[in-house]
């Protein structure tokens, strides 16, 4: 059949609109059906860490079953650290450490199975893992080839070392992700790369999901502050407002495993399953399920709040407001209502309203607490969750069901974060997509003052302090990179400080530019290097008690 002009002109339309709408969200997702939503289960590392046993792991994957976790969507049990002998056998295979596995692995991926679960293990992209054992580096194929004979369905891949492997975190992890492929097994991957900025350097294209923070403790500041690396500033420019538009169906931000019944108490428990599931963090237990309360069962399988965290939509929720501690966060389900969650973290007892304009509502609206799973009544322009103390929480749903999904915020624009244009890009007109250490200062010294080096000033240019990484994206658009680097004129004393450019990452580790310790009195550095072809700089400042400066920071564009 021959199209008309019109079918072809709209058939165009549609495929430029596509195009777009990828482009501005950043698209290039692994996409092959896992982890739709946000992986469930349970891992042994948070309560156990490297004390696992065939018995212990057959007794959770039994209580897995009678307490209901299971049929409330917990099906991965993974086994982290901790599982394998300290050598390889004669081939060169892993095999279980056998004094706690005496039976092996197929054996324990058997057993799993046979409870209606799915089996997870741990190992990790260096030499060894964090906790000393055989890591894969090197091993990649046969690895993953012993994993699928064992019947393994979640792979956690940590990345402990895997600065010394000499390779591209982005060209690791393609290696595994081949790799899984190829032993035609359908296999979860999640990246344990604590802090490493996965979600900026593409590891959706390689991974269901990925870690955004370093390992979390049972303890509510530790909690709040891995939930603020992908709902806040921690890990990324405030402009950003944290990782949502990185998340999606298939590829999620991790806010590392449940402390959910390892907290002081049933409260805290539960302000942090409602930060998981409003954030669409993967929701994996960590605390001993075989002698958990009843209290703690009942928060872990809240049916309401795990449909907010398993919502078919998949969008992660963000932050609203935001003053004294005092947060409100949003995320628009599929069903037109839109879940929301109001948190006291300040010291003082305080009203806290949302209003539907914050929500993207209007009028009368529904709202209903997902906890006490009790409608509280219809509700005009706002509500006000009453006298909330320090460390109270609301978790709702607002909204009609059944009604138009409602928009969520638009992405931050590609040009915002990213080299676009021909010419010179100063570094500081970009929005960073990935820090660690504090946030630097944009055309000022960390002190808010003008950038002075050995007495020149210079008016661009990135102020630190101490120890931090700034990932910049590139997108493969520039020439040169050029700056001035040296101590700022404000410190005092003899402290020394680095100065290093990386192509990508840290743990991919190819160092473009190194000043080796530099002190007030050394002149500044020009640095002028090729960075054709790169997708990600990072800026590496390293020392103590120390302010740094990237003066005239650019990229050149031809
Ligand atoms: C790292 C990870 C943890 C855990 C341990 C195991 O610290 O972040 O989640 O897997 O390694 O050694």
């Amino acid at each position: 059949m021959f199209k008309t002009r019109t079918a072809f002109f709209w058939e165009r339309v549609i495929l430029i609109l596509m195009v777009l709408f990828m482009y501005s969200f950043d698209i290039a997702a692994k996409d092959d059906g896992l982890a739709r939503t946000p992986p469930m289960g349970w891992n042994s590392w948070n309560k156990f860490q490297t004390d696992i046993s065939e018995q212990k792991i057959k007794e959770s994957a039994d209580a897995m079953v009678s307490s209901g976790m299971r049929d409330a969507g917990y099906v991965y049990l993974v086994l982290d650290d901790g599982w394998m002998a300290k050598e390889r056998d004669i081939n060169g295979n892993l095999t279980a450490d056998l004094n706690k596995f005496p039976n092996g692995m197929k054996v324990i991926g058997d057993y799993i199975h046979s409870k209606g679960l799915k089996f997870g293990i741990y190992e990790c992209r260096g030499y060894k893992t964090c906790a000393g054992l055989p890591g894969s580096f090197n091993h990649e194929e046969a690895d993953m080839n012993t994993f699928a004979s064992w019947g393994v369905d979640y792979i956690k891949l940590d990345g402990c070392f895997a600065e010394q492997n000499g390779r591209l975190s982005s060209k690791e992890l393609a290696i595994y992700s081949k790799a899984i492929e190829k032993t035609g097994r359908p296999m979860v991957l999640s990246i344990s790369d604590f802090g490493n900025g996965s979600w900026a350097w593409g590891t959706k294209e390689f991974a269901h999901l990925w870690r955004t923070s370093y390992d979390i403790y049972p303890d509510i500041e530790s909690v709040y502050s891995c939930a603020n690396t992908t709902a806040g500033s921690t890990v990324i420019h405030p402009a950003f407002n944290g990782l949502w538009q990185f998340a999606g169906p298939g590829h999620w931000n991790d806010a590392d495993m449940l402390q959910v019944g390892n907290l002081p108490n049933n409260n805290q428990d539960k302000i942090h399953f409602s930060l998981w599931s409003i954030l669409a963090s993967p929701l994996m237990a960590g605390n001993d399920i075989r002698t958990m309360s009843a209290d703690v069962r009942k928060i872990l399988t809240a049916p309401e709040v795990i449909a907010v965290n398993q919502d078919s939509r998949g969008f992660q929720g963000y932050k609203v407001y935001e003053n004294k501690g005092q947060e409100i966060y949003n995320k628009p389900l599929s069903d037109g209502t839109t879940a929301v969650l109001i948190l006291n973290k300040g010291d003082e007892t305080t009203d806290i309203t949302v209003t539907w304009d914050m929500i993207g509502l209007k009028g009368k609206q529904k709202v209903r607490d997902l906890w006490e799973q009790k409608d509280l009544g219809k509700f005009k322009d706002f509500f006000t969750a009453k006298a909330l103390s320090k460390h109270e929480h609301l978790l709702l749903k607002v909204g009609n069901s059944g009604d138009k999904p409602l928009p969520g915020p638009s992405p931050l624009p590609l040009e915002k974060y990213s080299v676009t244009k021909n010419g010179t890009t100063y570094l500081s007109d970009l929005y960073y997509i990935m820090k660690y250490g504090d946030a630097p200062r944009m055309d000022r010294n960390y002190k808010n003052d003008t950038i002075s080096i050995q007495g020149i000033k210079y008016t661009k240019g990135i102020g630190c302090r101490n120890s931090s990484r700034i990932m910049y994206k590139l997108s493969g658009k520039a020439n040169r990179f050029q700056a001035v680097i040296g101590l700022d004129d404000s410190n005092t004393g003899s402290e020394a400080g680095r100065f290093r450019v990386l192509n990508e990452d840290f743990f991919g580790h190819q160092v473009l530019f190194d000043s080796g310790n530099l002190t007030k009195d050394k002149a500044a550095v020009k640095i002028d290097i090729d960075v054709k072809g790169i997708e990600f700089v990072l800026l590496m400042f390293e020392g103590r008690k120390v302010l740094g400066n990237w003066a005239d920071v650019k990229v050149i564009t031809q």
